[in-house]
Parts: C-alpha cells; sequence; structure tokens
C-alpha cells in the first residue's frame, strides 16, 4: 500500500481524534515501519489493517465507517493532486465505468507497485451502473467513500447500495442509482 494513504490516514486521525490517539494506536500496532511514512513510501497493507483496528477499538466506530470518512477525505487529495486525471470527465457514471480502464491504469504508471482493486462493468445506463470491485483488501467502504464523493464532485447525488458476493468483502457488488 502506498505511502500517501499512511500519510493522509495518520493526518486525518490527528485532526479527528486528536495526537494522544494517534500515538496509541501506533504503539498498540506492530509495525515495521515504526508508524513513519512517506508518501511516496510502499508499506505493508498489515500496517493500515492494525491502525485502522487499534482506532476501531478506541473510537467504537466500525473499520468500515472509518474507510467510508477517511475515503471522503482522500478524494480531496486526488482532486489537489491530479487535477487533470479528473478534468478528463464530465459526469460520475462516467467517471466512476472508467475507474479500471483508464483512471488506475494511470496511477500504476505514476506507482508501479500500487496495489489496486478491480471493477468490473456489468450494467450501465445514462443514470445507474452496477460494477463489482474485487480486492484481497475488502476495501469496499473505501470505494464507496470515492464513489459518493465523486458524485458530489459533479455536483451530484446518488443511491448506492452494496451487496456482499463474498461474505469477506473481497467481491462486492455496487448497485448505483443517480438521484
Ligand atoms: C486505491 C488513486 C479514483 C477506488 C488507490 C490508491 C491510489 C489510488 C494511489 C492506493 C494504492 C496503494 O495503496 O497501493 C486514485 C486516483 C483516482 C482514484 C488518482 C482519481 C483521480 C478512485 C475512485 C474509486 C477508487 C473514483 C471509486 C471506487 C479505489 C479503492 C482503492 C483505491 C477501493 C483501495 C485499494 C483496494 O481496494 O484494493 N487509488 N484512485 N479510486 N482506489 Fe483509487
Amino acid at each position: 500500500m502506498k505511502g500517501i494513504v499512511f500519510t493522509e490516514f495518520l493526518d486525518l486521525v490527528e485532526d479527528k481524534f486528536g495526537l494522544e490517539v494517534l500515538d496509541k494506536i501506533i504503539t498498540q500496532s506492530d509495525l515495521e515501519s515504526g508508524g513513519v511514512y512517506t508518501s511516496v513510501g510502499t508499506y505493508k497493507f498489515s500496517e493500515m489493517l492494525q491502525l485502522l483496528q487499534h482506532l476501531s477499538e478506541h473510537t467504537g466506530i466500525s473499520i468500515d465507517d472509518l474507510l467510508l470518512v477517511y475515503a471522503e477525505h482522500f478524494f480531496s487529495v486526488l482532486e489537489k493532486s491530479y487535477p487533470g486525471l479528473l478534468a478528463t470527465y464530465n459526469d460520475p457514471i462516467e467517471m466512476i465505468s472508467s475507474i479500471e480502464n483508464h483512471i488506475h491504469v494511470e496511477v500504476r504508471k505514476i506507482y508501479p507497485d500500487a496495489e489496486l482493486p478491480t471493477f468490473e462493468v456489468v450494467e450501465r445506463t445514462e443514470n445507474s451502473l452496477i460494477i463489482i470491485y474485487k480486492s484481497s483488501r475488502a476495501m469496499h467502504h473505501f470505494g464507496l467513500g470515492l464513489m459518493n464523493k465523486t458524485f458530489e464532485h459533479f455536483n451530484s447525488t446518488a443511491t448506492i447500495v452494496l451487496e456482499k458476493i463474498k461474505e469477506d468483502g473481497t467481491e462486492v457488488k455496487f448497485l448505483i442509482n443517480k438521484n
């Protein structure tokens, strides 16, 4: 997992829950990195999982809800860092349909070692999209947060329903309907 995902996460934790909680979750976790991340480095996903688990225990907020809120913050990082990539699109359904064949293809050029999910478009109309998310990291709620913000970016909203295909969340169907 790329360092930018860690650095932005830890910034958000400090911002929302304070330095003490940030310190606690780092100390409680068994981190090869020692909890020191650079945005261009690459670190084990298991480190993120431990940080999330400990934060969830401290706050009583589920890992899915933490990932959802984090993704909504991460979208603004993407907007700032990759304005050109986002400017290619003028519709949220078009943009979400293009993650697999365009957006994450470009991400892979910037970060060859990025660990990305796959998104398979099952059905697409002007105002709806059915897409299947697959990833061993089961970060579907991170995807949900990014999708919510994608609609907001285009001054729109959507109703998004998740259906787990696999119980462990490594395969999830997203049913997206523009409001
Ligand atoms: C992960 C970039 C848009 C879904 C990532 C990562 C980067 C990235 C850098 C981390 C990879 C790693 O840690 O190794 C971008 C950029 C985007 C974009 C630059 C747009 C300009 C989206 C959108 C979605 C999405 C709109 C909506 C569903 C995900 C998910 C992950 C991810 C779910 C977590 C990894 C996993 O589930 O396996 N993306 N992304 N991305 N991205 Fe994107």
